[in-house]
């Protein structure tokens, strides 16, 4: 009585055991077949060390109807039957195996395959999924039998052992520090592209994959305010993990009706509370495989984890149109380019040097370009004595930290715009570069493809070259019958004209706008304009004004300093992969 009292005292309360729940949902088949699949992973990432003290069931959800789906119902038997028989390690870490169906119709189950661009809808299936789970914890089936649950969808892959008792540590700590949502951000940097045009809470929100605090008011405030419906149905609108963002951020800047809720509930800076190290969410960010997770369950798919070009095999040659730029300062960074060739457009002597950079020295070669400026794809590939190469100019700058990701050795990934895209919409440089490509080599093309962020192989490049000079004969640059002279775009056109090629052996290609791709360098300060008098302006005053707002100052002038960029309060740094990145702090401005 007395000890009890004393740890009360102490703060210790909170060891005291609660009701869990870890929550899996599932709809496509093959989230079926990875759930599947967890039981053989689960043996091996031990979900506990020993049986937790709290009571931790397993609740597995499917989208539709589980006896519609004989494939879902074996698997969730199969399940139940390994529970039961006690037939695996993981089995001793839940007290009870227990299956639920969201009963969506098939028009309603709409997952997101293709990309919000194309389906505004694709939220609803989800969402859907998250009411019924937290309907029937607080009226339906499961009432009054949990404090908080996990959600964990079958993109949140355990990868430590012991992820189970850090959920009940972090679940039982949650009422003495007000918590209701616990979870993570997004750590991956996907909208380093498109950050500008988004909210504060799009950026900040915890994904879904989260901890519930079923006891706080906020909690259930959120899932009444989400549910509601009426003139805004945020349920058709927006994910639950934004619409909960939306909410508690517009409730702490004081937005009406929210606020007052918030004080009722007892809202404080730790109720919607990133920090978790049960989950850290990667999403779509593609990664190595060897990159270290700190969190013990990754959120982001094992299709997302790519090899490493090993560093000698690229090269990277930098167009020198003038004398300006900054890359120099950042070559003893962290990036895979050991072997520079800078082509200046004005009188060098060649020079060979060596820098020190962390992953070992790099070689630099500086020595003038014998061809135009526009023909330096071809000129590039003609001067590498590596299989591979990429291309950038003085306008840029290594974006370090970085790597090269290939899904094999042969099989670099390709970053991507559709054709029919917004980003490729607003620039008249996307839709003339797809146009002199398609008009060269006779196909159409889908895509577009950045000159700077596609890896080239050189053999290939070679062949090219001489097929574009053979398809350009008759036309030129300077006379604006050609708007550019060798891009990524008229490199896979050619790729594409072949008949033997097929796309899938040579390429992964990944769309920008729903992957993060972290492209190998950043423009410190827009090209000069294109000088050319042609009747349409692709690249002018506008677009170069356009191009120079949306350049960071913080990302070009704090390459992996972060002494330097916390220094600067315009500034905030975020640790990311071997070192981190500077961005423009929202907040400042
Ligand atoms: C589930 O995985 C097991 C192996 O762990 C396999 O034997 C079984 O066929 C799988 N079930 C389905 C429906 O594919
Ligand atoms: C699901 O749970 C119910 C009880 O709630 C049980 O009767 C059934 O066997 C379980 N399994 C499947 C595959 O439906
Ligand atoms: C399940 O098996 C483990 C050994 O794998 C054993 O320690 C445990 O006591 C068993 N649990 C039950 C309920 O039989
Ligand atoms: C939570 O709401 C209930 C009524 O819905 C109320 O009785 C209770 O006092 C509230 N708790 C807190 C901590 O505000
Ligand atoms: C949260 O608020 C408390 C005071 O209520 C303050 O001491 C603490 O620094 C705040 N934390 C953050 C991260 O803002
Ligand atoms: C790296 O370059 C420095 C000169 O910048 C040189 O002293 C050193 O020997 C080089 N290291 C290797 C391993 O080549
Ligand atoms: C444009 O320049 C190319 C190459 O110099 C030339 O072959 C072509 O005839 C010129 N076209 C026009 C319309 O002047
Ligand atoms: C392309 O290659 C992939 C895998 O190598 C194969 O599955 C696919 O059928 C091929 N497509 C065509 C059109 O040949
Ligand atoms: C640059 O910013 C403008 C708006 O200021 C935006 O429309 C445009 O898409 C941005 N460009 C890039 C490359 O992000
Ligand atoms: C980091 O930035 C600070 C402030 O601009 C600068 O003084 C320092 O030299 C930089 N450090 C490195 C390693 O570049
Ligand atoms: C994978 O990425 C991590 C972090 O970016 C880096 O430390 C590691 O060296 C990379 N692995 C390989 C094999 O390059």
């Amino acid at each position: 009585m007395m000890l009890t009292m004393a740890l009360a005292a102490l703060g210790f309360a909170h060891v005291q055991a609660g009701k869990l729940a870890v929550v899996r949902v599932f709809s496509t088949d093959e989230e079926v077949m990875l759930l599947n699949a967890s039981s053989t992973l689960w043996s091996t990432v031990g979900p506990c060390t020993s049986k937790p003290s709290s009571m931790i069931d397993l609740i597995l959800v499917y989208s539709k109807d589980l006896s519609s789906n004989s494939m879902a119902s074996e698997v969730v038997m199969d399940l139940e039957t390994t529970f039961s028989n006690n037939a695996s390690s993981w089995v001793n870490c839940f007290a009870e195996i227990k299956n639920m169906s969201a009963m969506l119709n098939p028009e309603q189950d709409v997952y997101d395959s293709n990309g919000y661009t194309t389906n505004k809808h694709w939220v609803s299936g989800p969402n859907s999924v998250f009411k019924s789970i937290v309907d029937a914890m607080y009226t339906g089936p499961f009432k009054g039998m949990y404090d908080s649950f996990f959600l964990m969808e079958m993109d949140a892959v355990p990868i430590k052992a012991g992820w189970l008792d850090q959920f009940e540590t972090e679940a039982l700590e949650m009422p003495s520090q007000n918590m209701a949502v616990r979870g993570s951000q997004y750590l991956g940097d996907k909208w380093d592209l498109f950050k500008h045009m988004m909210p504060e809470y799009l950026v900040e929100h915890i994904n879904g994959n989260a901890i519930y605090n079923l006891q706080h008011n906020w909690t259930q405030y959120l899932h009444n305010t989400f549910t509601a419906s009426g003139s805004n149905n945020m349920m058709e609108e927006m994910a639950f993990d934004v619409a909960y963002a939306m909410i508690t951020m517009g409730a702490m800047s004081g937005e009406a009706p929210f606020a007052a809720a918030w004080t009722e509930a007892g809202g404080t800076n730790t109720t919607y509370n990133p920090m978790s190290m049960l989950v850290g969410n990667y999403a779509n960010t593609l990664l190595n495989t060897s990159y270290e997770f700190p969190s013990f369950i990754r959120h982001g798919s094992s299709k997302n984890l790519f090899e490493n070009l090993p560093d000698a095999d690229v090269t990277l040659v930098v167009a020198y149109f003038d004398m300006q730029g900054h890359l120099r300062e950042t070559i003893p960074t962290n990036h895979p380019f050991k072997k520079i060739v800078g082509l200046t457009y004005f009188s060098q002597t060649s020079t060979t040097e060596e820098i020190p950079a962390p992953g070992g020295n790099v070689t630099l070669k500086m020595e003038q370009a014998t061809k135009e400026p526009y023909y330096h794809l071809c000129e590039a590939a003609s001067k590498v004595d590596t299989k591979w190469f990429a291309l950038t100019d003085n306008y840029h700058i290594v974006k370090a930290p970085v790597s090269i990701l290939m899904e094999t050795m042969d099989k670099p990934v390709l970053p991507y715009v559709l054709k029919g895209s917004r980003y490729c919409g607003e620039r008249p440089n996307c839709k003339a570069s797809m146009e002199q490509a398609e008009d060269l080599f006779s196909i159409d093309l889908m895509y577009h493809h950045d000159k700077y962020e596609v890896l080239y192989k050189t053999a290939d490049a070679i062949q090219f070259c001489a097929a574009w000079d053979v398809a350009t004969q008759g036309k030129g640059w300077s006379n604006c019958s050609l708007s550019f002279g060798p891009t990524a775009d008229d490199y896979i056109a050619w790729k594409i004209s072949s008949p033997s090629f097929n796309v899938s052996n040579e390429f992964t290609p990944k769309d920008k706008t729903r992957y993060g791709w972290r492209a190998w360098t950043s423009l410190w300060n827009p090209a000069p304009v294109d000088d050319r008098q042609c009747s349409t302006t692709l690249y002018g005053i506008k677009e170069y004004l356009e191009t120079l707002g949306n350049i960071s100052k913080c990302a070009v002038d704090y390459v992996e300093n972060s002494s330097g960029c916390i220094g600067d309060t315009t500034c905030m740094w975020r640790p990311m992969f071997e070192s981190g990145v500077c961005m423009l702090n929202p907040k400042s401005t």
